[in-house]
């Protein structure tokens, strides 16, 4: 890596920051791509307004945005993009003339996971583990996929109703094909009621998370037989529970590795206008797999 004076910076702020693969990932793809720029984690602690304007001021182009700033950090830009504005998170900053823009990445990386892997939900029957932030970035991805029904499955039901109702607003505001009584919530103790099979199950809770690696959301043995397809958003362990769980009873699991990797790729094309070539977001990928 060669820094001069022309060196564009880029970055990720968040707290804590000290455990993130994101430089490791930006880094390698501008080295693979020959572009010169690095991209460096910043602890934020303190006023965001300051610490956006101070970004902003000292040109940095891009920023990621890491817990807990997804939400908040929304106040300080000029404007958000469609997605990220009915997601309600932005976890990607573009330095424009006027300001820093804002995009959400997490939805666009793993609707990219998803086609690398060849999974399609469209005319599927989908749930959604979780109704916390991620859970919410896979709600709407999933939305403009036309799965033939989706359902959102909390312990605190009230937070998976109001992701069905912003779901449902969104849907109706943007013409997705999906009806009202298509999207339905559950608690997880409900979840034997499911009917049929064939599912594909999106796990968007820290149950599963390293060091709590023999916890996992869902105990119910038929529920895992109606599953086809498992993805957990959680990338260690490599393998969790949940995901043997969907192995056991014949399904296919994956971890949310992936989705990290493409997250990455998308805010990369964002901010440098190009598209990264699939060879090295695999090169990435394979480096991450072996590190972690
Ligand atoms: P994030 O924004 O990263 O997705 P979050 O907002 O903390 O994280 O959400 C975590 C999700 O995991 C929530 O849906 C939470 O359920 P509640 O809404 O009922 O709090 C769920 N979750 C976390 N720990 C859980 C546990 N032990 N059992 C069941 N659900 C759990």
């Amino acid at each position: 890596m060669n820094i001069n004076g022309r060196t564009a910076v880029y970055g990720i702020i968040g707290n804590p920051v000290e455990h993130t693969m994101s430089p490791a990932i930006h880094n390698h793809i501008s080295q693979a791509l020959g572009i010169d720029s690095v991209y460096v984690p910043f602890r934020a602690d303190g006023n965001l307004e300051n610490i956006v304007k101070g970004l902003y001021s000292l040109g940095v182009r891009g920023i990621n945005v890491t817990v807990p700033y997804k939400t908040d950090i929304m106040r300080e830009l000029i404007g958000v993009d469609d997605v990220a504005g009915a997601v309600g998170a932005v976890n990607t900053l573009k330095y424009t003339e006027k300001g820093f823009y804002g995009y959400n990445t997490d939805v666009m990386g793993l609707e990219r996971e998803l086609e690398s892997e060849g999974i399609s939900l469209s005319g599927r029957r989908v749930v959604i583990l979780g109704a916390g932030g991620a859970a919410r970035a896979a709600a709407f991805m999933c939305i403009s996929k036309s799965p033939a029904t989706l359902t959102i499955v909390n312990r605190t039901r009230a937070k998976a109703e109001d992701i069905r109702a912003s779901l449902l607003a969104y849907a109706r505001d943007n013409n997705a094909g999906i009806t009202e009584d298509a999207v339905s919530t559950m608690e997880p103790s409900d979840i034997t009621g499911l009917p049929g099979s064939g599912y594909i199950v999106f796990q968007c809770t820290k149950v599963g998370l390293y060091p709590d690696v023999d916890s996992c959301i869902i105990n119910d043995e038929g529920f895992f037989e109606k599953t086809e397809t498992g993805i957990d958003l959680i990338y260690k362990p490599e393998t969790t529970l949940f995901m043997k769980r969907v192995m056991d009873s014949g399904g296919k699991a994956y971890n949310g590795l992936k989705m990290l990797v493409y997250q990455a790729v998308c805010s990369y094309e964002i901010w440098n206008g190009i598209s990264v070539p699939e060879n090295v977001a695999e090169d990435v990928y394979k480096i991450l797999k072996g590190e972690r």
